[in-house]
């Protein structure tokens, strides 16, 4: 392929969070992007760009199709990839009964390359072109995933959980252990190719204070890295946590201790905080992660848009497989869209796909990255078939405006709408 190469459809993606300004949607009926050497280079109305390109510069026709930014998960487990779906827990039985003797086989790297694979393919299956990644204590775990992820071009964060105590022995690592593990990986994969590395104490529970005063010493150590955790997901861990942690005023306030507290720090959940935790959580530029189909899912509760939004503090959303019961991203903004319903809050579809694309970028702070059509951006896009079902195209064409018509696709999308994804301008190549 050309290192020029433009593409044609309905441009649709985000200049500006749309509860901030009222025109942050662009849509550009007929556009076109033109994607140079894996970046945007442009997006525009067609019928102007289409006279300016060089001439033989290949045009894929998506015509009826919209062309967005890739999705971003910001919140995501690989290894729980088997136990999506599994009936009937709560939280901390759900970690005991399924996900911790699944998690066990990842020092097996070839478990956990098959795993990683099939992972991928699900992502990008769905439309997810970056995100944040959850392995296990393993640092086989990690190895699988990024160079999974490495073959494909795609950006992603991950991180090999630490864990220490409060979890079976075949899942314990050691703080001091655990910090040279997470270290050796950062010097293999941080920054190689589109690859970030994410340190990964998985809560507050699962860490000695040890184990947490390490964890920010490499946030100390490593400037600008991300940190990824579970914060306040549900009441008997909240209550677990007080008492694991009794000098603490909170159950945020034990990360805060640590350093933990900061830009580049992505809470998973944060669902059961106070006022004072938002307030700690904006002022500190750290970033909340929505995951409605997991709480949902797990009887965690409904997180709180507006309390995040008020407070300054970022938001993204995310699937949470395997607490999540989807990996389709379209999927997530309809359950977001039924728990702000639950608590009499609002959500439009703009929201939906704006935490979807812009603000799971901004939330990871990626957003001079990826996120959006601006040049220079990262060209990785997908392709919406709004004919993808009978009832899609039935409903799709009855809806008035772009506003409604977004509505209907995350009302009534799934991997099914979802006809391509490029990464870096190249369609995605799935291991399947
Ligand atoms: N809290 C600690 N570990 C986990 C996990 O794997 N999934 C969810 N949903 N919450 C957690
Ligand atoms: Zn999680």
């Amino acid at each position: 392929m050309s290192a020029r190469t433009a593409y044609r459809g309905t441009l649709v993606d985000f200049t500006d969070d749309p509860r901030v300004s009222a025109g942050a949607l662009r849509v550009i009926d007929d556009g076109l992007l033109v994607v140079n050497d894996g970046k945007v280079e442009s997006a525009g109305p067609a019928a102007a760009a289409l006279a300016a390109l060089p001439p033989g510069t290949p045009v894929v026709d998506h015509g009826g199709s919209l062309i967005m930014p890739g999705f971003i998960d910001a919140h995501v487990h690989y290894p729980q990839t088997d136990v999506i779906a599994s009936h009937g827990k709560q939280l901390l039985d759900w970690l005991t009964d399924y996900t911790f003797p699944t998690e066990s086989s990842f020092g097996d790297a070839a478990h956990a390359a098959t795993v990683a694979e099939f992972f991928l393919d699900e992502l990008e299956r769905n439309g997810t072109t970056t995100a944040a990644i959850y392995a296990t204590i393993h640092p086989e775990s990690v190895d699988a995933i990024f160079a999974a992820a490495q073959k494909r071009n795609m950006r992603v964060i991950a991180g090999k959980v630490m864990m220490d105590v409060n979890a079976p022995d075949s899942l314990r690592d050691e703080a001091e252990q655990s910090y040279a593990d997470s270290k050796m990986l950062i010097e293999r994969w941080h920054g190689k190719d589109r690859l970030l590395y994410g340190i990964t104490p998985r809560f507050a529970a699962t860490s000695t204070e040890r184990q947490l005063e390490l964890a920010g010493k490499l946030m100390d150590e490593h400037a600008g890295m991300h940190m990824q955790t579970h914060l306040a997901e549900n009441h008997a861990e909240v209550k677990w946590i007080a008492e694991l942690f009794p000098w603490s005023k909170s159950y945020l306030g034990v990360y805060e201790k640590f350093g933990l507290v900061r830009p580049g720090s992505l809470y998973g959940h944060s669902i059961h905080l106070s006022a004072d935790d938002w307030r700690t959580l904006g002022e500190n530029g750290a970033a909340v992660i929505h995951c409605p189909t997991s709480n949902l899912f797990l009887g965690s509760g409904l997180f709180d848009l507006d309390a995040a939004n008020a407070s300054g503090t970022l938001a993204g959303l995310a699937t949470d497989v395997g607490g999540g019961t989807s990996f389709s991203m379209l999927r997530t903004m309809h359950e977001a869209y039924k728990v702000a319903q639950l608590a009499r809050r609002p959500f439009t579809s703009l929201d939906g796909f704006y935490l979807a694309t812009l603000g799971g970028a901004r939330s990871l702070g990626l957003a001079d990255k990826l996120g959006n059509f601006e040049a220079g951006k990262e060209a990785d896009f997908i392709v919406l078939d709004p004919k993808a079902t009978p009832l899609i195209e039935r409903r799709y064409g009855i809806a008035q405006d772009m506003t409604q018509k977004l509505f209907v696709l995350m009302m009534l999308g799934d991997d099914r709408l979802v006809a391509r994804t490029y990464i870096l301008g190249e369609p995605a190549r799935l291991s399947a």
